[in-house]
């Protein structure tokens, strides 16, 4: 059942735990009107998303079909907010806003902006939000999206939040475009159950495994393997929820010795712009948290290898030509997962889904 945002204070509201503060970020068809993390989202919601995708990517390959998804939401403005680097993210919103008809505004650097001059987060979001309908923000900070989605429930001028990154905690539309990459990977081979899912890198610090180990869960029998050097193994919060929803889980340093039994391996590089210290990645040793031609030789041979990205060394580039390289997929996945997503949060759904071509 929804629940009004504004209706809780922001205090109460951020000591819920994830599945009591769902209900506020949804819309009376259960469609997200904020997407903050990546625990809002249960089976029905992501089959609703998928279907969208798929919808939205055969309409867009006639003229006609494009020209009707521009004309769609054309009355529509978006701000693209984002205090941390990006490439992908950033381009993804951005061509899926262009999809959807949606004029966009940006903030890629707060020193452009009056946070410059010392206004706060929550000054520049309210001012956002008297120029846009929707704003996309990455920030470092772990709940600022959600933060500024209370705030802006109780002012004058509530519009939608996506969370296109927040702190090492939570990147949940990048999760929904690897699960539907996922999906699509094993779509005529059983689907996405009874798989084994293997991650590897710097899991402690990588937002992008923790929300999609927390979006693996909605999936049946789906073994997570975690890969990495000791001081950047996957937190407990994560384990104790995949605890909690009876998911079979391993921690392991030894990346071969789990190949030949992934259908994926999710690399990721080092997050060492969160060191506490100088240096203090750079003292680990990462050397067998790479894949190669040797890890390729070991893997299935309807395994497949996905990431991110940006990638530094964590995959060689002899790997990229292997069919079961996934990772330059993912990116176009994503604009296409995120075009369905903002045309969920407006209301399209059904348009869409009933478009005549
Ligand atoms: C990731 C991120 O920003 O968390 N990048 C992305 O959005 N595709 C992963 C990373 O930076 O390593």
């Amino acid at each position: 059942m929804k629940k009004k945002m504004s209706e809780i204070s922001w205090d109460d509201f951020q000591r819920l735990p994830f599945v009591e503060k769902a209900p506020y970020l949804l819309q009376d068809d259960g469609a997200p009107y904020h997407t903050l993390f990546a625990q809002q989202f249960d089976y029905a919601v992501l089959e609703r998303l998928t279907v969208l995708t798929n919808c939205i990517r055969k309409i867009s390959k006639s003229r006609a079909g494009a020209d009707f998804l521009r004309s769609l939401i054309a009355d529509k403005r978006a701000m693209i907010y984002f205090s941390q680097p990006s490439s992908r993210t950033f381009l993804s919103f951005l061509s899926a806003c262009q999809i959807l008809g949606i004029q966009t505004g940006e903030v890629r650097d707060t020193s452009t902006s009056s946070e410059f001059k010392g206004e706060s987060h929550e000054d520049s979001v309210r001012t956002f939000s008297s120029y846009f309908d929707l704003i996309i923000m990455r920030s470092p900070e772990k709940s600022l999206a959600e933060k500024m989605s209370h705030a802006l429930s109780v002012s004058n001028r509530p519009v939608p939040i996506i969370n296109a990154g927040s702190g090492k905690d939570q990147h949940p539309t990048q999760a929904l475009l690897d699960i539907y990459t996922l999906l699509r990977s094993f779509e005529k081979k059983g689907g996405l159950k009874n798989r084994t899912i293997v991650f590897c890198g710097d899991l402690l610090r990588g937002r992008t495994v923790r929300s999609l180990s927390y979006l693996l869960t909605n999936y049946t029998n789906i073994t997570q393997i975690f890969v990495a050097p000791p001081q950047l193994q996957v937190g407990q919060d994560v384990l104790d929820i995949l605890s909690d929803h009876d998911v079979t889980y391993e921690l392991t340093d030894d990346l071969k010795s789990v190949l030949a039994q992934s259908d994926a391996v999710y690399m990721t590089r080092i997050q060492d712009e969160w060191d506490a210290s100088e240096g203090e990645s750079a003292g680990i040793d990462t050397s067998n948290f790479k894949f190669g031609a040797a890890e390729l030789a070991l893997l299935p041979a309807d395994g497949i290898i996905m990431h991110p990205l940006p990638r530094r060394d964590e995959i060689s580039i002899e790997v990229d030509n292997d069919p079961r390289a996934m990772f330059w997929r993912q990116m176009r996945n994503g604009m296409w997962i995120r075009s369905a997503l903002i045309a969920m949060t407006f209301g399209f759904e059904r348009e869409i889904l009933t478009y005549q071509g």
